[in-house]
């Protein structure tokens, strides 16, 4: 049977800078982890990563599934010196990491649903949950943590009730070494973008991607559920968004989410 191991050697090796790795067998949530790590002067790019999470998480406190053997749940570290309302585009730039990665290791086209999911035809393969951690004196990030979830493979047995109709996977057949070179095409596109964020080279790949521009969709925000049409993504990363009655909004990535 094909083995397609996770290692911290097997990443390394693929890496265009040196860039601390550490693979762990089980955690709770590599964000979670990582995050607690934050003041302990680890460099830009640490990645952490799991086999399988007991507690993966998404936005808005959702499940994130996570057995062993068919994902990548990883978390990588920045140290961007951004303002905090800008932390989307860091989102936008590991999306658009992901999508090239996966387009360069298999034969498959990806897009992206605002703000976060990558899509293989119109399904969910990765989810991307950023989380910041503010410095009380400066009012900057001290670290951002940047966890990117991927469905590699169909776990056994298939995807719970509650996803399979809106999850897929990469790959239909495990290939040796696989995980690895997906995780370090990664991270390092991610580093990449990540040291000259301000150019935002990724973010007209990022809106090329989209697949939402110009669809109806619903947006929601707690319980309310509104109809609305797509129009256009700027330069902060926002959703312009045009609701039945004509009336437009900018929507903000951290208070709502969409529904395609
Ligand atoms: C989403 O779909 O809303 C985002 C999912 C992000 C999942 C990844 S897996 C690695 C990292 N650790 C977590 O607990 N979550 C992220």
């Amino acid at each position: 049977m094909i083995n397609d191991k996770i290692s911290v050697q097997g990443i390394s090796r693929l890496l265009s800078t040196a860039t601390p790795i550490e693979v762990l067998e089980t955690v709770n949530s590599t964000n979670t982890y990582l995050k607690r790590k934050v003041s302990d002067f680890l460099p830009d790019g640490t990645t952490v990563i799991a086999l399988r999470q007991t507690a993966g998480r998404g936005r808005f406190t959702r499940k994130f599934h996570s057995p062993e053997e068919c994902g990548i749940y990883m978390s990588i570290l920045l140290r961007p010196q951004i303002p905090t309302s800008e932390v989307t585009l860091i989102t936008a730039a590991a999306a658009v990491a992901v999508c090239e990665a996966i387009e360069a290791c298999s034969d498959k086209s990806t897009q992206i649903k605002w703000v976060n999911d990558v899509l293989i035809d119109s399904k969910k393969v990765c989810g991307i949950l950023t989380e910041g951690v503010i410095n009380p004196q400066s009012g900057k990030f001290d670290g951002v943590i940047v966890g990117i979830g991927i469905n590699v493979y169909e776990p056994l047995g298939g995807f719970p009730d509650d996803i399979k109709d809106i999850a897929s996977a990469i790959f239909s057949k495990k290939e040796a070494g696989l995980r690895n070179k997906l995780a370090a095409q990664i991270i390092n596109r991610l580093i990449k973008y990540s040291e000259n964020l301000g150019k935002k080279d990724f973010f007209e790949d990022y809106k090329n991607r989209s697949i939402v521009i110009g669809k109806p969709i619903t947006v929601i925000s707690g319980d309310c559920k509104l109809s609305a049409t797509a129009l256009s993504i700027d330069d902060k990363c926002r959703l312009l968004v045009e609701f039945s009655d004509k009336t437009q909004k900018h929507l903000d990535s951290g208070e709502i989410s969409i529904k395609l």
